[in-house]
């Protein structure tokens, strides 16, 4: 808060009103990553947050955040690790289920790619039950992995305070939905 990049970041995300479905406000994120200098400060928020924390894994959930998540590992010298929705992984994995407004859905991750002890951080571009955020904790805290935080371009702020879905791990977000 109070860091004037986040209002350039807030206006790059464009808003489609009713997509997928009618009465949904999709916050997409393709225009800020068609915006250079939002872009670069939105991964350089992160990196400026995450580099002193002795991070050695930063997770990233299928497909929006591999967008940001490399980067950021990349940056502070951590591995990158894709969670994945089901049948995309070739190596053996371990999998939660999470629940989706209508049914459920599935994160995978590679055995091996976490090792016990390590600290972690999951990315992903916006947080809104906090159903896939779960999931992705359980991924890593099944490895053996400690899930020092989340870390959302887009998120409200309620979520922060009620983060019971996600085990009280606390959630980063740098702008609300518009
Ligand atoms: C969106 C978004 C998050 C998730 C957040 O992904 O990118 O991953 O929903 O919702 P939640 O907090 O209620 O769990 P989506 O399921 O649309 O998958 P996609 O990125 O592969 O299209």
């Amino acid at each position: 808060k109070g860091d004037p990049r986040l209002q350039a970041i807030s206006e790059a995300i464009r808003v489609v009103p009713h997509f997928p479905k009618p009465g949904i406000m999709f916050q997409d994120i393709t225009t800020l990553l068609l915006d250079h200098k939002a872009f670069k400060d939105t991964v350089d928020i992160f990196i400026d947050r995450y580099r002193d924390m002795s991070i050695s894994v930063v997770a990233g959930v299928e497909a929006r955040g591999f967008m940001f998540g490399p980067s950021i590992a990349l940056a502070i010298g951590a591995k990158f690790v894709p969670l994945r929705k089901p049948k995309k992984l070739p190596g053996e994995v371990i999998s939660e289920d999470y629940e989706l407004e209508y049914g459920t859905d599935r994160l995978e991750m590679h055995v091996g790619a976490v090792q016990s002890g390590e600290r972690a951080v999951v990315v992903d571009d916006l947080v809104a039950t906090g159903g896939t955020l779960s999931a992705a904790i359980k991924l890593l805290e099944r490895a053996g992995a400690e899930v020092v935080e989340c870390a959302c371009v887009i998120g409200v702020p309620e979520m922060i305070k009620g983060y019971c879905r996600l085990n009280g791990k606390p959630l980063y977000i740098l702008v609300e939905p518009r």
